[in-house]
């Protein structure tokens, strides 16, 4: 049992809004007052830029740095802290390993990915596709709201380069068995690059990248209690050793000529330029948050809350209320979409926010999903730690009134 009251103070926003419920994780998490000291004593005491420089500030810099790549490797399971390249976010990794995978493509290859992917793991293999002309191929969705795997398998063959999905996806709130699908797409063709989009993940329950056996896992600082601006590719270093970089600049060569350059080793040759130095730092502050609480305890508890939404609005509205995604809660995640009646997502919305109930409510920037649901827009609230029972009491009270409003 987390101590919501305990976890509420580590969190400053909770202080200034007194009447806040936060149900908007799933966009960004809230940030804990230690990440926020940490990006400030980088800004404020040691801001020197790192890599460079060689007088102990830069020095202190750097160390620190690095040992957030560390952290973050052992916090996913990557087996080195060599796999661990930094981003300014998922959407950013997601481009990069597109740009990367770009070198590696040929004629016949196929690309798959899911419909239920946020556009930040859609759109880049459907560009990629059509820029090499390649079969772009999208799963759909089994009537429970989960990958339909018996068309993954037969979908996959002798020239699918890549799959790209969604370890949890950001409506659905579908929890996707990454490991039996990495295990089946490697058992009908080993060659295929497996990518998986962690962002709904990784803030939420144990990640261990090297079981799932995926070649490249992406997400970000935003999502975990970190700073916006921040994010992490990790790639299979035997995989990250054979691809050349794709952005160029400073930190990531060796040696330069007119004729020749000789760039620097996985991962620093795919991290031109000054990175988010003071985020990065701040975001390993936000992994030791996350592991003072325990991964398993954060799950434990969302999902408890989880079960205990999706009961509350199902009694209560009865057939007014339809909610997106598998009806079998130990499916999901903390995410639940719905819709209510004939009311307009963005009204519910907007009168929710009035009561400074924060959720987010369009088509959370997966419009081939809603399109394949004929939806158009959804209400959508997300769960994280600092939330209680008390959170879905004051959401549904306010749901009932807005219904009797709507409906007049
Ligand atoms: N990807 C974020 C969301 O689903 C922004 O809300």
């Amino acid at each position: 049992m987390l101590n919501i009251q305990a976890i509420k103070k580590d969190f400053p926003l909770f202080e200034h809004e007194k009447n806040l419920v936060y149900l908007d994780s799933a966009a960004t998490t809230l940030k804990p007052r230690v990440v926020i000291e940490a990006e400030k004593e980088y800004l404020e005491r040691y801001s020197a830029n790192i890599a460079r420089g060689l007088y102990p500030l830069a020095e202190k810099a750097t160390k620190k740095f690095e040992m957030v790549r560390e952290k973050v490797a052992t916090f996913i399971g990557a087996e080195s802290a060599r796999e661990i390249i930094f981003t300014s976010g998922t959407t950013d990794a997601l481009n990069l390993v597109a740009r990367l995978l770009t070198s590696q493509l040929a004629a016949g290859d196929t690309i798959i990915t899911t419909v239920m992917e946020h556009h930040s793991n859609f759109l880049p293999w459907k560009e990629l596709a059509k820029k090499n002309v390649l079969d772009f191929r999208v799963i759909p969705l089994t009537e429970e709201g989960t990958i339909d795997i018996e068309i993954l398998k037969k979908s996959v063959d002798e020239h699918t380069k890549i799959v790209a999905l969604s370890a949890i996806s950001n409506v659905l709130g579908t929890i996707n068995p990454v490991k039996k699908i990495t295990t089946l797409i490697k058992n009908i063709n080993p060659n295929t690059i497996v990518i998986i989009d962690t962002a709904q993940a990784v803030s939420h329950m144990p990640i261990n990248v090297s079981e799932w056996n995926a070649d490249f896992v992406a997400f970000s600082g935003h999502k975990m209690f970190g700073p916006t601006g921040v994010g992490v590719l990790y790639g299979k270093l035997s995989l990250l050793e054979t691809l050349p970089p794709v952005s160029f600049g400073g930190g990531m060569v060796l040696d330069s000529c007119a004729d020749e350059t000789l760039y620097k080793e996985a991962p620093y040759r795919f991290e031109a330029g000054t990175p988010n130095i003071g985020g990065i730092i701040a975001l390993g502050t936000a992994i030791d948050y996350m592991e003072s609480i325990g991964m398993e305890n954060i799950q434990t508890h969302e999902h408890a809350l989880t079960l205990s939404a999706l009961k509350r609005l199902q009694e209560t509205f009865g057939e007014n209320i339809h909610i997106i995604g598998s009806t079998h809660p130990e499916k999901r995640s903390g995410i639940i979409a719905f819709t209510l009646g004939g009311i307009h997502p963005h009204d519910i919305a907007s009168v929710l926010g009035e009561y400074n109930i924060c959720v987010r409510a369009g088509e959370h920037c997966t419009t081939p999903l809603h399109r394949s649901l004929g939806l158009h827009t959804t209400t959508r609230i997300s769960f994280s730690i600092y939330n209680s029972e008390g959170d879905i009491n004051k959401l549904i009270t306010i749901l009932e009134e807005i219904q009797t409003i709507f409906n007049k």
